[in-house]
């Protein structure tokens, strides 16, 4: 059982919890992931380690509440706990040998690329970072990203904070420049916008990883349920992941098997809401 210390919701539908993990926190690295589950009937649900604190032995993950689980998570208060927490899975990404590095997140993406301007900044690299979301009140970790940034470029669908548009513009527009400094584009976030980040970066031959927020099971490579097609092998977005190189991933492939489970999910979502659950 772990106990969540500390809860702030963020957004509309995100929320901040640190939770107590001291034997997960002390290996754990940025790009790592979690999958917890939040009581002893619930379903294992993997989330990226968003923040560490070995000091507190605490674990800090962002929760987009988009169905059960993340719903059941979101209701639970400080002080209360989670069934089981099993951590660090995944590999860690690790983008210290890149000169300078363009991070780009999308809606809860956000969570997975602020380890990396964090550890960025502490080794004295400190990467450019493009924000997106569909509107201000999505917008997340602005002073956050503001600390760690070399610069920060925030956008929204609507204009209603930073410049109007999506964060592909930005890519392109920074990295089309004669004097473009990056040599590796960090991407992640929904499917659609990884894919559209790829096709942004791959005339320039610009490397481009992306994490792969596949549906997991296990986690540990047996189930195969985040099985994808990366440069026409299969790969396991828990074991051999969950980043890759955007421009060999089948993005096709990955669209269709995400939401392969939609109407059950909503199905499960709808009795929740109803109090059938
Ligand atoms: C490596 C990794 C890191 C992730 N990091 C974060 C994070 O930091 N913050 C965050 O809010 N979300 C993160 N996710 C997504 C999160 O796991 C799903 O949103 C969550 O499992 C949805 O569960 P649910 O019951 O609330 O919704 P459901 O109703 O079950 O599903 C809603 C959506 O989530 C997807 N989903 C469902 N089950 C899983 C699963 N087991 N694994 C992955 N996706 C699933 C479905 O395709 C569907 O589109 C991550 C996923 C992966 C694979
Ligand atoms: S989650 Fe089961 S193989 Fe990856």
């Amino acid at each position: 059982m772990n106990r969540i210390l500390k809860k702030r919701w963020l957004a509309e539908n995100v929320v901040e919890l640190e939770i107590e993990a001291p034997e997960a926190v002390r290996n754990a690295r940025p790009g790592q992931f979690v999958i917890l589950r939040v009581d002893e009937e619930g379903e294992r649900v993997p989330f990226t380690i968003c923040d560490m604190d070995r000091e507190r032995g605490s674990i800090t993950l962002l929760v987009q509440t988009v169905g059960y689980s993340t719903a059941r998570l979101a209701a639970l208060n400080e002080g209360d706990f989670v069934h089981d927490f099993t951590a660090p899975l995944g590999n860690a990404t690790d983008l210290d040998g890149y000169s300078r590095v363009l991070l780009v997140g999308g809606g809860i993406g956000t969570a997975v690329i602020f380890p990396q301007a964090k550890h960025l900044r502490e080794i004295g690299k400190p990467a450019d970072v493009v924000v997106g979301a569909r509107n201000k009140s999505l917008l997340m970790y602005e002073e956050e990203f503001r600390r760690q940034a070399g610069s920060l470029f925030l956008i929204t669908d609507d204009g209603s904070s930073g410049r109007k548009g999506f964060v592909t513009d930005v890519v392109r527009e920074l990295i089309s420049r004669p004097d473009s400094p990056y040599d590796v584009v960090f991407a992640v976030g929904p499917l659609p916008m990884m894919r559209a980040v790829c096709e942004v970066t791959r005339p320039f031959g610009l490397r481009t990883i992306v994490s792969m927020n596949s549906i997991m099971v296990d986690g540990t490579g047996m189930c195969g349920g985040c099985r994808l097609t990366v440069g026409g092998q299969v790969r396991y977005a828990c074991v051999h992941g969950p980043e890759f190189d955007g421009h060999q991933v089948d993005f096709e492939e990955a669209i269709n098997r995400s939401g392969m489970y939609r109407e059950q999910e909503q199905a499960h979502y709808c009795r929740l809401k109803e109090g059938k659950i």
